[in-house]
């Protein structure tokens, strides 16, 4: 709590690709007096990307990186961090893996929300994948990203219960839900 009085924000970035839930979800958080992070910019590989609309909403910076060349792209993300004095990632949907080199760089320092509770169901689809073996639990995990795909150190983690009713869309709104609580929660228990 000590470390709460005369709370100097971190600088973030949110990476998405994609809706953006998560990264609206985060805005909030970061505008709340407790909340340990500020962000200052938000990183696309997805022009399209819906959640890019909220920039404009919070006026927050975006980028839009293009991801044909990976390494020129991450030279040109990695410019943009060092100028905005960015020392904290949060990756939210962002469907790009990124450089052994580029998460070196930032160890310890980008975290990441995964649709399962890990490490059970690493990479895509995890939902479906949930639902075709009959699981009867599955979550989310916020964890650090390493090298290794959906294989960093855990932070948080939440179960949900899954019922013979539900489909790949209700499980997927179920687990979006702790995911809302767990992200800012995870980002508290790592910079506070
Ligand atoms: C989330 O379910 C997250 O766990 C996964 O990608 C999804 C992104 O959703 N990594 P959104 O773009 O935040 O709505």
């Amino acid at each position: 709590m000590k470390r709460l009085i005369g709370l100097k924000k971190t600088r973030s970035a949110v990476f998405i690709s994609g809706t953006g839930s998560n990264l609206k979800n985060l805005i909030k958080f970061s505008i709340k007096k407790n909340s340990p992070i500020s962000i200052k910019i938000i990183i696309s590989n997805n022009r399209k990307a819906k959640g890019l609309k909220y920039s404009d909403q919070y006026k927050i910076k975006k980028k839009i990186i293009n991801f044909k060349n990976q390494k020129h792209a991450e030279t040109k993300i990695l410019k943009i961090l060092l100028k905005k004095k960015i020392n904290f990632i949060c990756l939210a949907g962002f469907m790009k893996i990124l450089s052994k080199n580029f998460i070196k760089r930032f160890k310890g320092k980008i975290i990441n929300i995964h649709p399962s509770l890990l490490p059970k169901y690493k990479g895509l689809n995890t939902h479906a994948k949930v639902i075709k073996n009959k699981e009867k639990f599955s979550g989310c995990t916020v964890h650090f990203v390493s090298t290794k795909l959906d294989s960093g150190k855990i932070i948080m983690q939440k179960k949900v219960k899954i019922s013979n009713k539900d489909s790949v869309f209700s499980l997927k709104r179920k687990v979006q839900k702790k995911e809302y609580k767990i992200y800012p929660e995870a980002i508290k228990k790592v910079l506070i």
